[in-house]
């Protein structure tokens, strides 16, 4: 009989991370089964559908739709929701990945089911228990059985945190395996010209953590440092669901509205994001996938956070950590700006082939020592 798989995704990061995954599991379709389970965390066409079509990620087997509501309800809705798939679906091995609280409900349902778990993106920390993402990144790996981590830096927060060295794998990326194998079409996208811009002369920006976002005075400030920005050359700024919401409610649509050179645009599709990106001359954004995208492509970006889980980012000399404060972001696009970092090197195993490597291991585990459950 075929051992069974079941990959989560949930929200619009998950999915770049499940893609190459779901490729390269196929290679072992004579004795895996491999199915994906969208939680529906993330439901938007713009911010989940789009995605599964950019990343030719098949349709899931399973989908929960359990939506919006606060930190508790989604994860308490995803987990009782994912309880009777475990139940129906029986699967040998649960994989999630990331940080999302799709990530931990559902391995919590599993490792209660005696179901194994395996984490991808596993150790990462970023030191800052404020964040409900490290929240879901600490619960997450000190319950699953193995994990796969993306650089050095997980591998050594696993160690301190006494996981046994038996149940870490340093990997590489998934996330970039995807952008790897987008490549070709992100070249061909036309986004950029479509939007008027000139390579090299524009600047990309993303917002959507909640302590920059969720609060009138932040996101008010980060505005204003954008017009600012606007009048030296166009910023694009494809906004989330959650910062679209937070500019109408609380009132700062003339802050944005009235700079020409702002475009304020819907959450973009994959290939036209990741090409928008590759063309800028600087990106700015609190989002953990795009540092790392940004190290691959050899791109400038400033993080707009005081803390980063992805530290090989800064290394590799692309991402500055810059406190998101008026005058500090201000300096910071003038020093990228005036002498844009150099990239010193790609983070070791972010080669396209993370998912490879992940699948080998898993086949070797499941099939020849077999997998137990609990
Ligand atoms: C979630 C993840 C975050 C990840 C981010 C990427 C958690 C705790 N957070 O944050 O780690 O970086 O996704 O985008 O899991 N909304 C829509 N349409 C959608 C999805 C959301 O309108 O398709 C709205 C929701 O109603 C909500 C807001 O956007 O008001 C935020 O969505 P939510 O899923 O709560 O968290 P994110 O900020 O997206």
């Amino acid at each position: 009989m075929k051992r069974r798989i079941l990959s989560v995704v949930g929200a619009r990061p998950n999915f770049m991370k499940v893609a190459p995954l779901d490729r390269a599991l196929a290679s072992y379709a004579d004795c895996i089964e491999h199915v994906i389970c969208h939680t529906g965390q993330h439901y938007d066409y713009a911010m989940s559908q789009a995605f599964f079509e950019d990343l030719q990620l098949p349709q899931p087997r399973f989908y929960l739709g359990v939506g919006s509501g606060s930190h508790a309800e989604q994860t308490a809705r995803i987990m009782l929701a994912f309880e009777p798939v475990c139940d129906q679906w029986e699967p040998d091995l649960v994989i999630v990945v990331g940080d999302v609280n799709s990530t931990i409900a559902c391995t919590l349902v599993a490792v209660k089911h005696g179901i194994p778990t395996a984490h991808i993106e596993a150790g990462l920390r970023s030191f800052d228990r404020t964040m409900p993402e490290e929240i879901n990144r600490i619960a997450t790996d000190a319950i699953c059985d193995w994990h796969f981590c993306t650089e050095q830096s997980g591998v050594e927060n696993l160690m301190r945190e006494g996981v046994p060295s038996e149940q870490v794998f340093l990997v590489g990326n998934t996330m970039i395996d995807s952008l790897l194998a987008a490549l070709p079409h992100i070249e061909q996208c036309t986004i950029v010209h479509e939007l008027g811009l000139e390579h090299g002369r524009y600047a990309v920006v993303t917002l959507h953590r909640p302590s920059n976002v969720d609060n009138p005075v932040q996101l008010s400030m980060l505005l204003g440092v954008l017009s600012e920005l606007s009048t030296r050359m166009p910023v694009v700024f494809p906004l989330h669901p959650r910062t679209r919401q937070n500019i109408q409610q609380f009132g700062l649509q003339h802050v944005v509205e009235r700079c020409p050179r702002m475009l304020l645009l819907e959450p973009q599709r994959y290939v036209r994001f990741v090409a928008l990106v590759r063309g800028a001359a600087l990106v700015l954004t609190d989002s953990g996938g795009i540092q790392e995208e940004t190290a691959v492509l050899g791109v400038p970006c400033i993080t707009l956070r005081t803390t980063t889980e992805r530290p090989v980012t800064i290394e590799c000399g692309t991402n500055v950590l810059v406190p998101p404060e008026h005058e500090r972001i201000v300096a910071a696009i003038e020093r990228v700006l005036d002498a844009p970092p150099q990239r010193r090197f790609i983070p070791p195993l972010w080669d396209g082939r993370a998912a490879e490597r992940i699948a080998t291991i898993i086949a070797e585990q499941i099939l020849s020592v077999g997998v137990c459950r609990r």
